[in-house]
């Protein structure tokens, strides 16, 4: 954590120009690209207006972060420097219609930073560059926006975007497609002058409208049902990851992805705040998520905002499975075994045990601790031998050979726990249960089928 951020800089000496945005963070979407290593980030993200095309024969007059809705996506990790600039270029004449420019104050306020809003998140002149950074405390997926007055009408112009702060030590699970959504609406009049551009109609922000929460749009990624057109694409048997953002700026969002259930959903994208089998997840103003799901089979699965007067507006969109391979095999990776919760109640005991009395010094599947790694430990002693240890650990050490030589292999003795027979036998289920799950850790190919049912 770092609570020590360095005061903004204000100057109108050096002005970006040339490209919009730049650094190795920051990426258009909606693919995510891998992440750059390096701890500390540099990013220029400008504001510029654009004429965008919002629905076929709609092109829209938006303020923009990098010249494009949503603005770039900026993916780094937790504990990253973020060293940021910005030059307000609204001055900058539009080509496509040069009567419609609009310098204007605009500003960036970062929902991932820990800051004085009034510092760092104050609005800049045309002209103007504002220079700042912050370290990011916690992982998740935020958003960034325009914070000028009228806030409202800065984010129904299209000023807003997505963070991607991975955790330190990564994601728990390893997505085979990932991509980021955002959704938002717009509140569209015809321009006063009538404006076109290519004999294509330009609209422009309706004031009134967004004040009465009118939409004449609800779309992902700034257009209208632009992954029904454009789909994003997956193979059967991929994992895929989805980063959702609900910009708004005054809707919520059902996010619901049709024939498939999100097997982790992550609440603002932090996997400290997980949830399992999700059909649908809520997203109020400025909320996000991250859902995972594998896809079954060959097909064309719906993006849909379920409330269905946004998908009517053009919240809707494509993730087209088509025929390939399937590189992932088991439905569910349970690569975070701790996370699994046995249903038995005998081993839904010995995991509370586990929990309490050995968590601390062995793991389940990430590796030798302080103790042995619990993952195949049915298979490598009987149960009686696992009963006698918990038993007695000074008691076997002095009468069985194996127990000695694993001792060896280890600089602290177990202590003895003081289990009962009762607890033994719950625990002895509990790694059982264990050693019936797939195996965890980074994901193998499936297992060969056998005839029988697997298991103890
Ligand atoms: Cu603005
Ligand atoms: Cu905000």
């Amino acid at each position: 954590m770092d609570f020590h951020p360095s005061p903004a800089v204000v100057r109108n000496d050096h002005p970006h120009t040339g490209p919009y945005w730049s650094g190795s963070a920051i990426s258009p979407g909606p693919e995510v690209p891998a992440l750059d290593p390096s701890p500390v980030k540099t990013l220029q993200l400008d504001v510029v207006d654009r004429i965008i095309d919002l629905a076929p024969g709609i092109k829209y007059h938006a303020w923009t972060f990098g010249g494009q809705v949503p603005g770039p996506i900026i993916h780094c990790r937790q504990g990253d420097l973020i060293k940021f600039s910005m030059t307000n270029r609204s001055n900058e004449t539009l080509p496509a219609a040069p009567e419609l420019t609009s310098p204007m104050m605009h500003s960036m306020d970062f929902h991932a930073a820990m800051v004085s809003p009034d510092d760092k998140y104050r609005s800049i002149a045309p002209g103007q560059t504002i220079e700042f950074q912050f370290h990011v405390n916690y992982p998740g997926v935020f958003m960034y926006h325009c914070g000028t007055p009228m806030i409202l009408e800065h984010l129904a112009s299209g000023m807003y975007g997505m963070l991607i702060a991975e955790p330190r030590h990564a994601y728990p699970t390893k997505a085979d497609k990932q991509y980021a959504i955002v959704q938002s609406e717009f509140y569209i009049k015809p321009t006063e002058k009538k404006v076109k551009v290519d004999g294509v109609p330009v609209y422009a922000l309706d004031g009134a409208k967004v004040r009465l929460k009118e939409s004449t749009y609800t779309v992902f990624n700034g257009v209208y049902n632009g992954f029904v057109a454009h789909p994003l694409t997956a193979r059967p048997g991929d994992r895929v990851r989805l980063y959702v953002l609900n910009a708004g700026p005054s809707n919520t969002s059902s996010f619901h992805v049709v024939g498939t259930i999100f097997d982790r959903v992550w609440e603002d994208g932090n996997p400290d705040n997980q949830t399992r089998g999700r059909q649908t997840v809520l997203l109020g103003s400025s909320c996000a998520t991250i859902v995972e799901f594998k896809v079954a089979e060959k097909g064309k699965y719906v993006m849909v905002d379920h409330h269905f007067a946004n998908a009517s507006q053009g919240a809707l969109g494509v993730i087209e499975a088509a025929e390939g391979p399937s590189p992932s095999g088991p439905i569910e990776h349970h690569n975070i075994p701790v996370s699994n919760v046995p249903t038995e109640a005998l081993a839904a005991r010995g995991k509370m045990i586990y929990e309490q009395k050995c968590y601390a010094c062995h793991s389940i599947g990430k590796g030798v601790l302080i103790g042995p790694d619990l993952y195949g430990v049915t298979h490598r002693h009987p149960d009686k031998w696992t009963d006698d240890w918990l038993t007695s650990p000074d008691n076997m050490l002095a009468t069985d050979k194996t127990a000695r030589e694993l001792r060896a292999r280890f600089t602290i003795q177990m202590p003895n726990q003081g289990l009962t027979a009762q607890d033994r036998q719950a625990m002895i289920h509990f790694f059982h249960w264990i050693d019936s799950q797939p195996q965890p850790g980074p994901e193998k190919p499936p297992p060969a089928q056998s005839p029988g049912p697997a298991g103890p």
